[in-house]
């Protein structure tokens, strides 16, 4: 342990060299198979932070889910790094879900609400600023600010499954008749459950109903 009381790297490499055997003698070959190929037929779209682990929460191996994760769950359309993974997960991978999932009590969706100072990561939430702005009036009627960043988390989720529809590659992906569904989901740092915050988005006619609602 380091003074701090949290795992040392050594740690972290015991920990990592016991998961190891512990699935090799559970899945005898586990290791090998995957190392030829992965199939996921899920894409996860996340926040960065720490208490929501993609696979953990929804209890998939490695293997079984591609993963994506930034600061609030953003998908913006000039972020070349969120573009490329769904362009992967889709045409290459041929993923047929993807969860977009924020969570409650996310900091990044906080500091968005409140105007805080954080530095870079500023410019990063600006559209969630702008989210704010949007819906100043169904969050000021809340009762209080925990209502208010509980809501504002839920439209961000809502916002950036809409973003990921606009995206050139799930509107091609549906032109041509693949299977794709889009989850707006929600977890819930206190509880651990995750939430449908809609019905799964699986056409463009479901899309342009949903943004006209
Ligand atoms: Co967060």
């Amino acid at each position: 342990m380091t003074s701090d009381d949290s795992p040392s790297i050594e740690n972290l490499l015991a920990n990592n060299a016991a998961w190891a055997r512990r699935v090799e003698t559970e899945k005898p070959g586990f290791f090998r198979t995957l190392a030829n190929q992965q199939a996921p037929h899920y894409l996860w779209i996340g926040c960065s932070d720490s208490r929501v682990p993609a696979n953990e929460v929804v209890g998939l191996a490695p293997g079984e889910l591609f993963v994506h994760r930034n600061v609030a769950n953003l998908v913006q359309l000039a972020d070349l790094n969120c573009l490329a993974v769904t362009q992967f997960a889709i045409e290459v991978l041929k993923v047929s879900h993807i969860l977009v999932c924020g969570h409650y009590g996310c900091s990044g969706v906080r500091a968005a609400l409140h105007g805080d100072r954080i530095g870079l990561a500023e410019h990063w939430i600006r559209p969630l600023r702008s989210l704010c702005e949007e819906h100043r009036a169904e969050l000021d009627a809340l009762a209080d600010d925990e209502a208010r960043h509980a809501r504002l988390c839920e439209l961000n989720v809502l916002r950036q499954s809409r973003n990921l529809m606009h995206t050139q590659v799930v509107q091609d992906s549906w032109a041509r008749g693949q299977q794709l569904a889009i989850h707006p989901v929600i977890y819930g740092l206190k509880d651990g459950l995750m939430r449908q915050l809609t019905d799964p988005i699986v056409s463009n006619e479901q899309a342009i109903a949903l943004l006209h609602a």
